[in-house]
């Protein structure tokens, strides 16, 4: 009998200091791990983890921070331009964070591409980029931890509030301060002062209204045409397909554009306008009827094809509308 309370005893401590062990080994990784992700966080802001070491920092147990990781594809061949507009963003997130005074080890700011982590992809089953993920310190993911792109964007700003609302950890967004606009808008400023100083005693060209009219129509036509989409978003100035080789300069659907094809529309666009205005002068103007008339062909000439070609445009862009003119 003494002999098998022995035993029991022999395997009871022994079973306590293995678990003990394992505790002790747990702790130990956690604060490797804890220190190691303060090591890359103190070099660079966003850490940029493969697939392995995502498994290990951000999804293997324990853990007593929160990780946000952004899954993205930011290698040139992957042409994902909404990647990089939101890799900015992050990017000034994750300073703010880095450089804020609540810094601490509760939180880090992480990055898994693509191209280093395809595994990580499949096997959160995701099909799109980019994707912001939080990962919190206990129990598991919900659906909030996946930031809503779709509804509230990815702007740094949108991206903390939603930092706020998972972690509790409130950062204020720093954004460095861009003075490009501002110096266009001051030389702007000075030419045009410049000019109504030098012409102050001439000042009839103000009252011309065929350069107003010119004036306004370069901006609608740039309004038009998408100049300013680009200027936001950046698109692509054309597009090779890899597969077969051939230049695309418009984008088949109407969800994206790109760059040649908003001067193919702002050209189109003005040799309507230029048509019209032709009829229009054709109309008005004395003298030779046989001049008259020609004029007013070329007009509606003009008119009719370079519709017709605008037509086509967003015919090939808006699948399945059903009108187009001389031109399929
Ligand atoms: C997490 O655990 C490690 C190791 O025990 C510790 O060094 C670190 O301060 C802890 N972090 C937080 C936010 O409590």
């Amino acid at each position: 009998m003494a002999a098998y309370i022995k035993l029991l005893v022999f395997v009871v401590i022994h079973m306590f200091l293995l678990v003990s062990a394992d505790v002790r080994k747990k702790e130990e990784s956690l604060g490797d791990k804890v220190q190691q992700l303060m090591e890359w966080n103190n070099k660079k802001s966003i850490i940029r983890l493969n697939g392995d070491k995502f498994r290990q920092y951000v999804k293997a147990s324990p853990r007593n921070y929160s990780v946000i990781v952004m899954l993205t594809a930011l290698q040139p061949q992957r042409s994902c331009v909404v990647c990089k507009h939101a890799n900015d963003e992050f990017q000034i997130l994750a300073n703010s964070w880095r450089y804020s005074q609540q810094y601490s080890n509760r939180l880090f700011f992480a990055l898994v591409d693509y191209d280093e982590g395809s595994d990580v992809f499949q096997s959160m089953k995701l099909t799109t980029a980019p994707v912001f993920m939080h990962f919190p310190p206990k129990g598991k993911q919900k659906k909030a931890d996946t930031h809503d792109i779709n509804r509230n964007g990815y702007a740094a700003e949108m991206l903390a509030k939603w930092v706020g609302e998972r972690t509790d950890i409130q950062i204020r967004v720093f954004r460095p301060p861009n003075y490009s606009g501002t110096v266009i808008l001051a030389l702007l400023f000075a030419m045009i002062g410049g000019l109504l100083y030098f012409k102050r005693n001439n000042l009839e060209f103000l009252y011309n209204k065929t350069s107003w009219g010119i004036i306004s129509l370069a901006i609608i036509f740039a309004m038009t045409s998408g100049q300013m989409w680009n200027h936001i978003r950046g698109p692509p100035v054309m597009h090779r397909n890899p597969n077969t080789g051939q230049m695309h300069y418009i984008h088949g659907s109407s969800q994206g554009q790109f760059i040649m094809e908003t001067y193919i529309v702002m050209l189109l666009n003005t040799a309507v306008v230029v048509g019209f205005i032709m009829l229009n002068e054709a109309q008005t103007m004395k003298g030779d009827p046989g001049k008259k008339r020609i004029l007013s062909l070329v007009g509606l000439g003009c008119v009719t094809i370079f519709f017709s070609l605008l037509l086509s445009v967003f015919r090939s862009k808006y699948q399945g509308y059903p009108y187009s003119f001389l031109f399929k």
